[in-house]
């Protein structure tokens, strides 16, 4: 069996995504900006994709929605952007962001900080997340950006984002919210919550690769990072992406129209995993359930490293990680779990397990029985299982 939970670094495109996707590689090819039909074909497709969009996150229609590559073009474009709008000319002079952020925040504010910007990374509590009080305490009248994620791609904890862009405003700072591994896991609506940006990415919701979006709030002026042909009316360059957008958009509106009924079965598989994990003695689980994104789950197994762990699951068909896709090539221990306050040993022994409305109980049981397999066999080869690596300050 092939069982596959590592859904927070990518997804399945779903087949009703393909399906709408399909003709234009091969059929309506032609470049939207063209002047012949080749080109206009394409664009009652890609109105549709846009509302569905819009309508995704609950912006309106004065607000802008722009398609990026992907989330970290997204990312970078707001913090580098608003850089330059408001840093670079003088008015605000730093940044505020969280210590658990992807990397795509965390690696642009300390480019941002070698030209010079203040960056402060809000501490996180033993949840993992960044609390309301401490924005209070940092934040001053020349903050020019808050950014902080909708919720957490290693724990699926959601922050406090409602709370954190009124206290932003009340300073007269703006507001980037990453949102990559909340859309089609919780309710997302840009107008509930008030951000001026958020970030998404359609491979995280069952969509295709290489295509993402930026929503920027009604007037809100951002710098473009990609100057050209003035496509997406001028604010991102570049031949558009037609069947990656008619694939996000449709993703968006599978997101959505999946997001109740899929949430209570995606999420009754989690905690049955949850829950069978939880028996296994000296595991510790990151973060409340109920506090989390319904698909995610990070336990740190103690005396098994978590590379270790990965392999015996992957020879037995099972995906799983023990960190950032993006950042786990190497044996670094899991930032999220540093950033807890973790001690190296445990940092160094996460596994993330995170579902999709494609896995299913059969699934689940057989992974239930392979973690319990390789917990007992990596255990009894363990060296540092005989010992108890304690939490720092004992905040767990
Ligand atoms: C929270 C979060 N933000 C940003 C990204 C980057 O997304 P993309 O792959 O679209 O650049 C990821 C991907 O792992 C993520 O999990």
């Amino acid at each position: 069996m092939r069982v596959y939970l590592d859904n927070n670094a990518t997804t399945m495109v779903d087949p009703l995504v393909m399906e709408e996707m399909a003709p234009f590689f091969t059929k309506i090819y032609g470049n939207p900006n063209s002047l012949h039909a080749f080109g206009s074909d394409s664009h009652p497709a890609l109105r549709k994709a846009m509302d569905r969009l819009y309508a995704g996150i609950g912006a309106k229609d004065s607000d802008d929605v722009v398609v990026t590559s992907c989330a970290t073009e997204s990312i970078n474009w707001v913090i580098k952007g608003v850089y330059i709008d408001h840093i670079l000319r003088g008015d605000k002079d730093n940044i505020i962001t969280t210590e658990v952020e992807h990397p795509a925040v965390i690696s642009a504010c300390k480019f941002l900080e070698s030209l010079g910007v203040k960056v402060t990374y809000l501490p996180v509590n033993s949840q993992g997340v960044a609390e309301v009080s401490s924005l209070r305490e940092y934040i001053t009248p020349t903050t020019a950006l808050v950014s902080v994620m909708w919720a957490n791609n290693e724990t699926g904890m959601i922050f406090p984002i409602k709370e954190m862009v009124e206290i932003a405003h009340e300073h007269g700072a703006l507001f980037h919210t990453d949102a990559v591994q909340a859309i089609g896991k919780i309710p997302v609506n840009v107008q509930e919550v008030g951000v001026d940006f958020l970030s998404f990415s359609a491979h995280k919701f069952h969509g295709p690769k290489g295509v993402g979006g930026l929503f920027i709030k009604d007037g809100q002026p951002l710098t473009s990072l990609l100057h050209g042909g003035e496509h997406m009316g001028g604010r991102r360059s570049g031949t558009l992406n037609v069947p990656g957008i008619v694939g996000m958009g449709k993703a968006m509106e599978l997101a959505n129209l999946h997001l109740e009924d899929e949430n209570k079965i995606v999420r009754s598989l989690r905690d049955m995993l949850e829950d069978e994990i939880s028996k296994i003695p000296d595991v510790f689980i990151i973060g409340k359930k109920e506090e989390r994104t319904p698909n995610t789950l990070l336990v740190s197994v103690k005396g098994v490293e978590g590379e270790a762990m990965l392999w015996d699951l992957n020879q037995k068909g099972i995906a799983a990680s023990t960190g950032s896709a993006c950042a786990s090539e190497d044996l670094e221990s899991n930032p999220v779990m540093e950033a807890i306050g973790a001690e190296a040993d445990l940092a160094h022994t996460a596994l993330r397990l995170s579902l999709s409305r494609f896995n299913t109980k059969e699934e689940i049981a057989y992974a239930i029985d392979a973690i319990k397999a390789a917990v007992t066999r990596l255990r009894s080869i363990s060296s540092t299982y005989s010992y108890a690596p304690k939490w720092h300050k004992s905040r767990l």
